[in-house]
C-alpha cells in the first residue's frame, strides 16, 4: 500500500478514535466534505473540495461540474426516515459524486452516520462482499434494489462495536483496492 493511502487510512482510524466523527455535521454535503479533509488532509490537496471537472467511471458519467453545488443542495434536503429513504439519498449522493477522488470512502462513513443517528443501526460492512457491493453501486443509478437488498442483510444494531467500525474501514479500503501489507 501507498504512504498515501496507509495516510489516509490512519487518518479513518482517527477519526472514530478520536470521538471527532461525533463533531460532524449529519447527512449534509458539509458534512461529507469534513468528512473527506479529514480523510485526506495533507495528502490530496483536493481534499474537502467540490470537484469542478466532469469525471465518469465504467461508462457512467457523474453529475456535471457546473450544476454540482445545486445538486449538492438538493441532495442534501432528500428525507431519511427510513432505510429505504436513507438508501434513496446515498445512491443520489453516489450520482453526484462530489469529490475527484475518495468519494467512496467518505461517503461510506457518511453513510453509517446517517444510518446510526436515523436507525440505530450501521452497515457491518466486513461482512459486505467487494464485487456484489461494487455491482450492486454500478446499478444503484438504474435501480437500487441490489443495494438495498446487500445493505439490509448487514446492518447491525452494535453501532459502537470498535471491532466492527475498524474491521469495517479495512473492508472500504479494500473495496478501492487499498489493502493492509503485512510489514
Ligand atoms: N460505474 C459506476 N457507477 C456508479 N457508481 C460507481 C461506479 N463505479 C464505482 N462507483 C462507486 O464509486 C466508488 C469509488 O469512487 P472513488 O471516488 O474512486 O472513491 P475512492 O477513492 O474512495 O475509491 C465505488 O466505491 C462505488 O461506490
Ligand atoms: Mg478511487
Amino acid at each position: 500500500m501507498k504512504n498515501i493511502d496507509k495516510n489516509s487510512l490512519a487518518n479513518a482510524y482517527r477519526l472514530f478514535e478520536s470521538d471527532d466523527i461525533n463533531k460532524i455535521e449529519i447527512g449534509t454535503t458539509k458534512g461529507l466534505q469534513e468528512i473527506h479533509r479529514y480523510l485526506f488532509e495533507g495528502l490530496y490537496d483536493v481534499a474537502g473540495k467540490i470537484r469542478t471537472v466532469n469525471i465518469s467511471k465504467g461508462g457512467f458519467r457523474f453529475a456535471t461540474a457546473l450544476y454540482l453545488k445545486e445538486i449538492l443542495m438538493t441532495i442534501e434536503k432528500m428525507p431519511e426516515t427510513n432505510f429505504e429513504e436513507i438508501v434513496a439519498k446515498y445512491v443520489e449522493m453516489n450520482i453526484a459524486h462530489p469529490f475527484l477522488e475518495g468519494n467512496g470512502r467518505s461517503m461510506r462513513i457518511w453513510l453509517d452516520m446517517i444510518l446510526k443517528k436515523q436507525l440505530m443501526k450501521v452497515v457491518n460492512w466486513q461482512f459486505v462482499d467487494k464485487t456484489l457491493y461494487l455491482q450492486s453501486m454500478e446499478r444503484s443509478p438504474i435501480n437500487d434494489l441490489e443495494l438495498r437488498t446487500l445493505l439490509m442483510g448487514n446492518l447491525t444494531d452494535d453501532v459502537d462495536n470498535r471491532e466492527i467500525i475498524f474491521k469495517g474501514i479495512d473492508q472500504s479500503y479494500y473495496y478501492e483496492g487499498y489493502e493492509k501489507d503485512n510489514e
